[in-house]
Formats: structure tokens, sequence, C-alpha cells
């Protein structure tokens, strides 16, 4: 699905595969209905109520119609109630009054958004990490993506036993689809089967829990073993996205099998372009069932960054991912006649033995219909194949991947948009950065008869510290503006992972391969859902909240791509997520339904939109709310008014000692960015005589001047001497 939307517009600049763009509603094409939402809330605990005899006679009632057959698209009955019809507008006003409704919004298209990643983040293969395997084989992933490829070794289920007792979930993949002991599930939400024919349901899926793979690679690059983060356990695959995307009906039927069906725990790589209000928002209501039925909900932040307020995911009960790179960085080379070498992005396994070919400039090979400018650029249409083929054609922007091959050129070299990210290209190719990209034409300007040779590309260690890419979708929040968004980075740039055989591997890009390299937001979500099910194979008990505090707490710091608000916490949240440490984090920060519940009521929701996330009816009572910022999230953000010179914010929080009995932790506040925030902790000393014990506190923030370019931040951290339970404080500015 992507890959033809990358086809037709966007190649590099929508990063290939990648989340999320357009939002059009589904329209029948004969008439003028469309599908719609009836979102009815939580199910009545009656026995005798039926939700589907219900959805039927209500769909009757508004259509006049005694067969409503073409009309019922879906019936949501297991985890939450509702349906999804074919309606008109008036049909649709109608609904809206009838009792028992919640609300009725239009089903929109959202759009989708590996392996030394893993020990890179310090999850090791074998004995150098702890596991229980028994505990972890009993435990099952959730993903909700394209469908999933049954055959991939990475979901063999050799050595493993009977799907867990707890298992109430089917398989019913459709046609040549078997599913076995790994892949205990899968059900289809479009009319494909749950085969991935894309291949990113199958990467995300790998990359959570897929077994260990020896010797994989792309064409030999990367080569190693691929393997997912827990890859003991089991796997469930709920198919919502086909060639047009994935509806907004589909991903809440997936939402409400997934949770009847007794997955642990969700990894959904899908958003949209932007954060939508959490009444329009399918995975918000969604994450939120699952929430009060103590399912994490990982969601991936989206791939619209560097640009600020992007982040699509931002409700406070789902754990949202912001994608960086590894120390594994992939370099394609280019050698010039004159021996120079410039250094470019690529996944490029096309061996041309170093061979020089004449390079030749787009705006060289004009034909006479085209403006030096637009030849310059590659345009399609644009340029005489007689002075391209067999050479090295050179362009502007990345447009010339699209005509290179047809035009006989044997390899490109272009500008790249995105420099700090390597693809795959049907073709010998090399995406420079503007600087290199400027050095390569003085060189052509200055010699006889420029040549150059493109190599094979390197996999090269030596990254340093991870940070996050530019595509990663950045904060503020636009929804919730004091809760800080993404949550946490994880690798997501270049990530070798399983993919399908039947997907295409880039643009007209025929070559068909198991295993695939891959970047966005969709990449980095599903390893920390793989984190977030092995701190849970250590708690099973512990809460959604519990885990995503624990997560977030313990994350190393990081720095990010760009300048102002792109290189901040609005990047990577608390930073860099680390396995290990999740394992022990000391104290947590607890959140349950009625926390969010106050929350939502701080927002001033209205009971009408409240009932549509919570699913049931809510009053906000003024002693029900709290102020936004108060809610007890693992990290801390207000956003102040911008002609306040100086200001003072406040945040309660509540901590629960996970760690040992008779603990003392001391408050410690060291500084970040923009200007200087003073903080103040009450009590700054909190002491623990038994496990499980809760201790509050207030953070004082004052401060002045505050830059509307950049945040200014610092980080609390409690400690004991043996943990150090870090959170971001975040006071930012936007002028509104
Ligand atoms: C694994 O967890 C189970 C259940 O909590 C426990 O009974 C068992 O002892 C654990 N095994 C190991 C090796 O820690
Ligand atoms: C199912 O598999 C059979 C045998 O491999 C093949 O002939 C058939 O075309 C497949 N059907 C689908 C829908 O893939
Ligand atoms: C990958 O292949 C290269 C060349 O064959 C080899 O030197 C290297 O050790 C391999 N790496 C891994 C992780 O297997
Ligand atoms: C392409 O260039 C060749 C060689 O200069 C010329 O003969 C031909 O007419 C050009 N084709 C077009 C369509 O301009
Ligand atoms: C290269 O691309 C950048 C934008 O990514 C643009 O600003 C720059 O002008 C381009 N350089 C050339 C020579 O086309
Ligand atoms: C490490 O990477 C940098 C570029 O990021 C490069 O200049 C340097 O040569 C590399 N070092 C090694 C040992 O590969
Ligand atoms: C972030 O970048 C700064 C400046 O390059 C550097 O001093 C700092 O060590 C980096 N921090 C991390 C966590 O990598
Ligand atoms: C909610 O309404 C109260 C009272 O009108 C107001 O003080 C507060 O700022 C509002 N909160 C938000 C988040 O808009
Ligand atoms: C603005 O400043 C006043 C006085 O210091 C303070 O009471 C108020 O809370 C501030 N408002 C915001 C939004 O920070
Ligand atoms: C914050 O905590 C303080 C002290 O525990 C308490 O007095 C105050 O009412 C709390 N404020 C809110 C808004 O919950
Ligand atoms: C904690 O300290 C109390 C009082 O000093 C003591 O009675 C208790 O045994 C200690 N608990 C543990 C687990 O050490």
């Amino acid at each position: 699905m992507m890959k033809l939307r990358a086809a037709s517009s966007c190649i590099l600049s929508c990063l290939l595969v990648l989340f999320l763009s357009s939002v059009s509603a589904v329209s029948d094409d004969s008439q003028d209905r469309q599908v719609y939402v009836v979102y009815m809330g939580s199910l009545p605990s009656r026995a005798d109520y039926t939700p589907m005899s219900d959805h039927m006679s209500i769909l009757q009632e508004i259509t006049g119609e005694s067969s409503i057959e073409g009309r019922l698209v879906r019936s949501y009955k297991r985890s939450f109630n509702g349906f999804a019809a074919r309606l008109t507008e008036s049909e649709r006003d109608r609904i809206v009054e009838m009792e028992g409704v919640v609300s009725v919004f239009p089903s929109k298209k959202l759009q989708l958004h590996t392996t030394a990643s893993w020990d890179f983040i310090g999850l090791k293969e074998g004995d150098r990490t702890k596991r229980n395997h028994t505990v972890e084989s009993d435990t099952i992933i959730g993903v909700i993506d394209s469908g999933i490829t049954p055959e991939s070794q990475s979901f063999s289920d050799k050595g493993f036993g009977p799907p867990p007792m707890k298992w109430k979930g089917v398989c019913s993949g459709g046609e040549n689809f078997t599913c076995n002991n790994k892949l205990i599930g899968a059900r289809d939400y479009t009319s494909e089967g749950t085969r991935d024919t894309e291949g990113h349901g199958t990467h995300t899926a790998s990359t959570a829990a897929g077994n260990a793979v020896a010797d994989t690679s792309f064409f030999g690059l990367g080569n190693g073993t691929v393997r997912g983060g827990v890859p003991a356990s089991r796997i469930a695959a709920y198919k919502v996205c086909d060639q047009a995307g994935c509806s907004s009906e589909a991903l809440l039927s997936a939402f409400d099998d997934a949770i009847a069906d007794g997955v642990d725990l969700i990894t959904i790589s899908i958003g949209d372009k932007s954060a939508q209000n959490f009444e329009n928002d399918p995975i918000a209501i969604g994450s939120f069932h699952a929430m009060t039925k103590g399912i994490l909900t990982v969601v991936s932040a989206g791939n619209s960054g560097p640009k600020d307020s992007t982040v699509s995911a931002v409700g406070p009960w789902m754990l949202t991912v912001a994608a960086s790179t590894t120390n594994r960085g992939f370099f394609t080379k280019v050698v010039l006649g004159n021996g120079k070498i410039l250094v470019g992005k690529s996944v490029n396994a096309f061996d041309m033995k170093g061979m020089k070919y004449p390079l030749v400039y787009g705006k060289a090979a004009a034909l006479s219909t085209c403006d030096a400018e637009t030849a310059e650029l590659c345009y399609p249409d644009c340029l005489n194949r007689s002075f391209v083929k067999g050479k090295i054609l050179v362009c502007g922007s990345p447009r010339g991947l699209k005509i290179a091959e047809s035009l006989g050129a044997v390899a490109l070299i272009f500008n790249s948009s995105k420099p700090d990210v390597a693809f795959i290209h049907p073709l010998p190719a090399s995406g420079l950065s503007k600087t290199e990209f400027g050095s390569l034409l003085s060189y052509i300007e200055s010699a006889d008869s420029p040549r150059a040779a493109v190599l094979k590309t390197e996999a090269i260690y030596n990254q340093t510290s991870p940070v996050v890419s530019s595509f990663s979708s950045r904060g503020p929040n636009t929804i919730a503006f004091d809760i800080l968004k993404p949550d946490i980075t994880a690798p997501g740039v270049e990530i070798l992972a399983a993919y399908s055989p039947y997907g295409e591997l880039s643009e007209y890009d025929t070559r068909h391969v198991k295993y695939s390299v891959l970047s966005g937001t969709s990449m980095s979500c599903p390893h920390v859902a793989g984190v977030a099910a092995y701190v849970k194979t250590f708690y099973p008990k512990w809460s959604p909240s519990m885990i995503q505090s624990a997560i977030m707490t313990t994350a190393w710091p990081v720095n990010a791509t760009g300048t102002g608000i792109a290189s901040t916490e609005f990047a990577y949240g608390s930073g860099h997520v680390d396995p290990i440490a999740a394992l022990n984090p000391g104290l947590v920060y607890e959140l349950d339904k009625a926390d969010h519940i106050a929350f939502l009521c701080g927002l001033n929701y209205t009971s009408d939109v409240l009932k549509i996330i919570s699913g049931e009816t809510v009053t906000c009572s003024e002693e029900k709310k709290i102020l936004p910022r108060n809610l007890n999230y693992p990290s801390m953000s207000a956003g102040v008014l911008r002609y306040n010179n100086s200001f003072t914010v406040t945040f309660n929080r509540t901590v629960t000692n996970v760690g040992t009995p008779n603990s003392t932790y001391k408050s410690k506040v060291v500084p970040g960015h923009g200007s200087k925030l003073s903080v103040t902790v009450t009590p700054s000393v909190l002491s623990f005589e038994t496990v499980n014990e809760k201790k509050s506190f207030k953070v004082t923030v004052t401060g002045r001047d505050l830059s509307s370019e950049l945040p200014s931040s610092a980080n609390l951290i409690w400690s004991d001497g043996t943990h150090n339970v870090r959170s971001p404080i975040v006071v930012y500015t936007d002028g509104y």
C-alpha cells in the first residue's frame, strides 16, 4: 500500500514505507453513503443483551429497510459496543440521536508508519541476558498491521508448545494461511486474507517477537542473526491495512478482538499525519479500552518530523515511540575520477566492481521541451535517453529514482532530502547530503570527462550514540498540551527484519526477499513493544502504567538531529529505551482508569466526548477534575503563556516503591535545554519502609523569559544510590 503511494508521488520524501498521510473518508461509489463508525461505548453487562441483533435493529429502524445486507460493515461486540455501517448523511444525523449511541464518526484511512539493534540496546542473545522462558512463551503480542507472512522462519514454531491456556483467539487468515504454535492467531479486516502482501506487518511482528534466525542479510548486507525482543513469545496478527490504507472501522475491530482474544500487549505502527481529537481517533479509543483491561498499547509517533507538533499518538494511556539510529549505519561511497571519495546513504547491494562510468548531470541531458532547472532535478519526461544511457545519472533531487532505470542509466547519484537515512533502490544509487552533492557538482564542472564509481554499501559500526532521526515526528502535543510526547525513542533507522516475499522492495524493484531493511517509527515501535513484553515477563502483574513508567524513567539521555524544538525532548521524550534497566526501576508512577478520566475532565471534555473515549457515562465533578499536568505521568510538561515573563508551575506526583524495603531516595535536579529553570522538590527526600508503599511529592518550577523557539528543560532524578529514576521536566510556550 505504501509502495503504491511512494510510486505515485513521494519516493524518498515519504520514506518509502511509512506512516500516515491522507485522511479521506471511505465512500461508497454508487450512492451517497459512506462508512460511519457507530460507537456505543462499553458493552452493557445485562446477560440478555445481544449486541449484533441490537445493531441490526438500529440499522433497520434508521434505514427503513428490512434487509440491511450491504449496510452493516462490522459489529464490535467483544470488548466494547458499536458497529460500522454504510449510511447517508441524514441517516447518520438520525442515528446520533438514538439511545445508546455515543458517537458517529466517518471511517477514515490511516497509514502504516532490524537486527543488530537488540544487541545495541543491551538485550543480548544467550546467557548474558536473563530471561524466564516459561513466562515469555506464555506472553502474546497482538500486532495490528498489514498482516504477516506465516511461512517466515521468524515465525516458525520449532520448539514451541501449544498456545497458552488463556488464548481465546482464532486463526482465520483466509486461503493458504496456516497458524502454528508461534503465530497463534490471525484475523483479517480487509478482504485480502491476513497474508502480508506488503512487508510492513511481517517486519514489525518479527522485530517485536520473531525467532532468532542466523545468517540473515539483505543480499549480504547487515549479515548476522535477526531476532525479536521476546523470541519465545507468541504472535497474533490482526490485518487492518490494504492497498488503500488502514480504516478506522477495521482498527476498532482489531482492538475489539485483540483485547477479547487475550493478548498481553498491542503494538501498532499506524497513525494519522498529525494528532486527532481523542473522540475521532480509533487508536486512542481502542488503546483506552485496552488500558482498562490491563493491556499496554505501544504506538509509533509518526514520520512527519522534524516539523514540530507532528506527533500523532498523544494520549497518556499509550506509549509513544520516536525513531533513532543504532551504532550500525549503511554508507555508500562514490569514488570520483580524481580519487576523491564522497560518502552517501543507500542500501546498495549491487556490486559494480569499482568500475568508473561517465557522469551526466540532469541539465546536460535535457530534452528541448524542458528547462535546465527542471532537468537538473530529473523530472520525468525531461531527459533525453541518448545522453543518459550507460552513464551515471546525477540529479538535484530524489526524483531521478523514477526514471534512471528506464533511461538506461547504470547508476544514480542524487541530492538526498533525507541524508540521514539509507533506502533500498532498484539500481546502484547513493544519496548525498547537500554539501557532498555540492562537491560532486564542482567536480563535474571542473573535470574534462567526469567519471565516478558507486560502490557497494558498507555497514559501519562506529556511530557512537543514538540520534533521533529527522523524519521522526516531534512534539509538542497538540491535544493535551501538558503531556510530553513522544515518550521514548528506540532503533528505527535501517532495521533488518523479516519481510514479505510478495511485497515490493522499493519502487519499480522486482527483487523479492525474505528479509529487508526499513526505516521509520513503524520500526522503532515494535522494539519498545518487545521491551514492554520483556518487562512484563518478569512482572506479570504490573499494570500498563507501571511498565510504561519503568521504561520511561530508566531511559538513557540522547540527542536528536535538527535545530530548535526538533533537537529537544520534543524529539525523544524521556530518552532512549534501556530494556535491562527497565527491569529494575526502583520507583514507578502509577495510573489507573480513574486517573485518566480525571485528566480528561481536567481538559474540559464534555461528558459526551468522555463517553466516547471511556465508553461509559462520566460526570466531571470539580473534585474529580485534575489539572492535566498533575496526572501522575512519568514525565512532566507544561505549556505556559508567552506574555508571562516569569512563571511558576507545579506538578503533583506519587511514586510507588517497587525496589527494596527500607530505601531512601534523594531528589536531584540536572539542567537541560533553554533558559534556566529553578526547580524545588518537596519533600526532597522520600523514605519507604515497605515495597508497594506510595509517597507523594510536589515539583515547583519557576523561571523567566522563556524562548518561543526552544522548550526549557531539566531532569528530576530520584536516587537511592542504586536506582536513578529520571523524569524530564519540560516547560514551553508556543505563543498561544
Ligand atoms: C519463571 O516464572 C515462573 C512463574 O513466575 C516461576 O515459577 C519460575 O520459577 C521462573 N523460572 C525462572 C527460571 O526464573
Ligand atoms: C494456495 O496455494 C496453492 C498451492 O500452493 C496455489 O495453487 C494457490 O494459488 C494458492 N492460493 C492463493 C489464494 O494464494
Ligand atoms: C558478515 O560477513 C562478513 C563477510 O563475509 C564477515 O566478515 C562478518 O563476520 C559477517 N558478520 C556477521 C555478524 O556474521
Ligand atoms: C536526443 O538527443 C539526440 C542526440 O543529440 C537527438 O538526436 C535527439 O533528437 C534527441 N531526442 C529528443 C527527443 O530531443
Ligand atoms: C539539494 O537539496 C536541498 C534540499 O534537500 C536543496 O536545498 C539544495 O538546493 C539542493 N541542491 C542542489 C544543487 O540541487
Ligand atoms: C566512522 O564514521 C565516520 C563518519 O561518521 C568516518 O569518518 C570514520 O572514518 C569512521 N571510522 C571508522 C573506523 O570506520
Ligand atoms: C549530545 O551532543 C552534545 C554536543 O554534541 C554532546 O556533548 C553530548 O555528549 C551528547 N549527548 C549524548 C547523550 O549523546
Ligand atoms: C478548563 O476550564 C477551566 C474553567 O473554565 C479553565 O480554567 C481551564 O484553563 C480549562 N482547562 C483547559 C485545559 O482548557
Ligand atoms: C502567569 O504569571 C502569573 C503571575 O506570576 C501566574 O499566577 C500565572 O499562573 C502565570 N500563568 C501561566 C499560564 O503560567
Ligand atoms: C498537590 O499536592 C498538594 C500537597 O500534597 C496538595 O495540597 C494539592 O491539593 C495538590 N494539588 C492538586 C491540584 O492536586
Ligand atoms: C525495615 O526497617 C524496620 C525498622 O528499622 C525493620 O523493623 C524491618 O525489619 C526492616 N525491614 C527489612 C526488610 O529490612
